[in-house]
């Protein structure tokens, strides 16, 4: 198989779990490259449930290997946790799941920080994040105040750097009238958990490389979605690394040219966690069923994830910024007992018509769905075994999606089983 990025090309949520459990059948290698535990990807196998949060969801498949790139912000107690729970669940990690000497640590104080910011009384500047540290731990590396995972193992000078950034940060959550955060404590569970993960720890670019020489095949998984991209989502309601497809080099060290294709990943309607606009979105009975036949709560958080209809401009634009040459389209079967169904295909921003995102969240905030309405199919297509199987209206749906955003259909899934995923190119 080609090397491959797979991204969400919406708010996150998009089912990427599911898709890269299927596609792995046939890769050597997943690379998560960037995020850190704000990211949950649930996938079925058989009757068991997995919810991962760091490690990639390739580990459920025995002979996959799974790396954490460097572009990742790892908080080593939840990584940790994670190992231990899929090894009481039975799956052997260690030779298999490579973390990053250079990927940055999330440390306690970037949680209480990212929690602080969050608490805040002012509305409008929630950006209603997972408060997993993620904003914080990548702030400290763009200004170089970070400790890398290759730090946390190195006992001679861990104890050190620990004490000297709790400190200055100690000062800052003070200021936002917060708990400071015990130095002692964070170097003994550091201690601790660095010695877990030791083993652990390497130089994946080298390992990348190596594989990438050797013929083998790597898919890069991305976590969130495109419009949560710091650079190209909806700033600032984004998270805080490129989950865009470029990422998968900044975040991994492989070079663009040893991509072959982009895959992005669209819910077959769509939905966002967290503040900031959404211009499908639903607050009527429709959003409701939505909700309900899609179980959209987060799985990182538990929160109730906004819904609303297909975007089609947020899917072309996504299309163009990542590159996708081929669609993973899931959750078809949420629409199964719609009588029609609604996509938006441009935005009217004060009487003007848009058919390409705008960068200003002011002028966003403004836009209103301009839709076109299909015939739903009214049956359930969560038997089906593969395309030809969906209802005609179902086709006629996912053709016109893959002609408004631009690139090929690939995958259709229509439940949440490995079964319920139609391969159709990819
Ligand atoms: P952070 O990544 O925790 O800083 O949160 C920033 C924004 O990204 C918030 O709106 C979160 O709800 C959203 N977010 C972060 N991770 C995910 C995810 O895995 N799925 C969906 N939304 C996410």
């Amino acid at each position: 198989m080609p090397n491959s990025v797979l991204i969400g090309a919406q708010w996150g949520d998009e089912g990427k779990g599911k898709i890269i459990d299927v596609l792995t059948e046939d890769v050597d290698i997943v690379v998560r490259y960037q995020g850190g535990g704000n990211a949950g990807h649930t996938v079925e196998v058989g009757d068991e449930r997995y919810i991962l949060h760091l490690v990639p969801s390739g580990i459920l498949r025995e002979d996959t290997h799974c790396v954490i790139g460097n572009g990742v912000v790892v908080d080593p107690l939840t990584l940790s946790e994670e190992i231990r729970e899929l090894e009481k669940r039975g799956f052997s990690l260690c030779g298999r799941l490579h973390v990053s000497d250079r990927a940055h640590v999330v440390l306690p104080y970037h949680r209480e920080l990212d929690a602080g910011r969050e608490n805040t009384s002012d509305e409008n500047s929630k950006i209603g994040t997972t408060k997993r540290g993620i904003g914080p731990t990548y702030g400290d590396k763009a200004s170089r105040r970070g400790i890398r995972m290759g730090d946390l193992v190195d006992e001679n000078t861990l104890d050190e750097m620990i004490i000297e950034r709790v400190d200055e940060n100690n000062r800052v959550l003070a200021a936002m009238g917060a708990q400071p955060v015990e130095a002692a404590e964070v170097v003994t569970s550091y201690r601790e958990v660095a010695r877990f993960l030791a083993p652990y720890i390497s130089d994946t670019v080298s390992l990348l490389h190596d594989a990438h020489a050797d013929g083998k095949s790597i898919l890069f998984e991305g976590a969130q979605g495109t419009m949560l991209d710091i650079d190209f989502g909806t700033f600032p309601y984004v998270t805080s690394s490129n989950a865009t497809s470029g990422g998968a080099c900044t975040g991994t060290g492989i070079a663009p040219n040893a991509i072959d294709r982009v895959i992005g990943v669209v819910k077959a309607y769509t939905t966002r966690v967290g503040a900031g606009p959404f211009p499908t979105e639903l607050f009527d009975e429709a959003g409701e069923t939505l909700s309900r036949e899609g179980k959209e709560f987060g799985a990182t958080t538990g929160r109730p994830r906004r819904c609303g209809w297909f975007d089609a401009v947020v899917a072309r634009y996504s299309a163009m910024v990542n590159g996708v040459d081929l669609w993973a389209i899931t959750k078809l079967d949420v629409l199964d007992s719609f009588e029609s169904i609604k996509i938006c295909v441009a935005y009217d921003c004060d009487g003007k018509r848009l058919e390409r995102m705008p960068a200003n969240i002011r002028q966003f905030e403004r836009c209103r769905p301009i839709y076109e309405e299909m015939e739903g199919w009214c049956t359930s297509t969560r038997e089906a075994a593969g395309y030809d199987d969906l209802p005609a209206a179902a086709r006629l749906y996912l053709e016109r999606l893959c002609e408004l955003s631009g690139g090929e259909l690939g995958i259709v899934s229509v439940g949440p089983r490995r079964a319920s995923t139609l391969r159709i190119a990819l």
